[in-house]
């Protein structure tokens, strides 16, 4: 597939940064996602900044199956005790958001492919902010510019991260350096049941905004 093949909605940046939404229940999981468009997701999310301009990501693609489930079962081993708490809240809006990820849960080893986003290194424990800000700052940015680059070829995933209560695991069964690489993420990749998607509601901007005073 070259470049002009790969699939793109046409999307504004200002639609692109607004609809890119947790996808879960709209993942189509029977559709094969191409190499082309991960790596192509890839190479926009590696124009991202870097501290340093030190660039030490790595990026771990998932496609193989039984990878796949053993993932979905540290996945599961770690958000079924979360979810169990979360269950049963008073807000409809955040039960909605845990029966959604608890769909995704279920059908995470069906996903086309996993992406692990990683940084070389590791903060030691009980690091000070600073470093923290500048350790995690040096891979987020990148992370999210792939999922913004996902949705505007018509693709979905959602930010998740349970899995890294058993990050060690997850490192043997990828190969990953555990001691020396640092797994921050891991994206559920596949193309969107439809492609229509809306902002979300968020708190009033004014709660959250501070002109030269909090
Ligand atoms: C740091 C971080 C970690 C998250 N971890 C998970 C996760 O492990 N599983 C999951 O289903 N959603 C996870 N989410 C998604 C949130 O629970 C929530 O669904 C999302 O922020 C709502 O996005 P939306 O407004 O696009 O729907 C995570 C989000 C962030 C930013």
């Amino acid at each position: 597939m070259d470049d002009s093949a790969l699939p793109d909605l046409g999307l504004s940046a200002r639609e692109v940064l607004t609809t890119t939404r947790s996808v879960r229940r709209r993942l189509d999981l029977s559709r094969p996602v191409e190499r082309e468009v991960i790596r192509d997701a890839i190479e926009v999310a590696i124009q991202a900044p870097t501290g340093s301009n030190a660039q030490a990501w790595h990026w771990v693609i998932v496609e193989d199956p039984a990878k796949k489930a053993a993932l979905a079962e540290l996945y599961g081993a770690n958000a079924d005790p979360y979810f169990e708490i979360l269950s049963g809240t008073d807000s409809s809006q955040f039960q909605a958001i845990v029966d959604s990820a608890v769909y995704l849960r279920r059908h995470l080893h069906q996903v086309p492919a996993m992406v692990i986003p990683c940084l070389w290194g590791r903060i030691p424990d009980g690091v000070d902010n600073a470093m923290a800000a500048a350790f995690y700052g040096s891979i987020l940015p990148a992370a999210w510019s792939f999922m913004l680059a996902l949705r505007s070829r018509g693709l979905g995933s959602a930010w998740t991260t349970l899995h890294l209560g058993s990050e060690r695991e997850a490192a043997e069964v990828l190969g990953i350096p555990y001691d020396r690489c640092s797994q921050v993420a891991l994206l559920p990749v596949a193309y969107t049941v439809g492609t229509e998607f809306h902002p979300a509601r968020r708190a009033p901007l004014d709660s959250v905004l501070h002109w030269d005073q909090w």
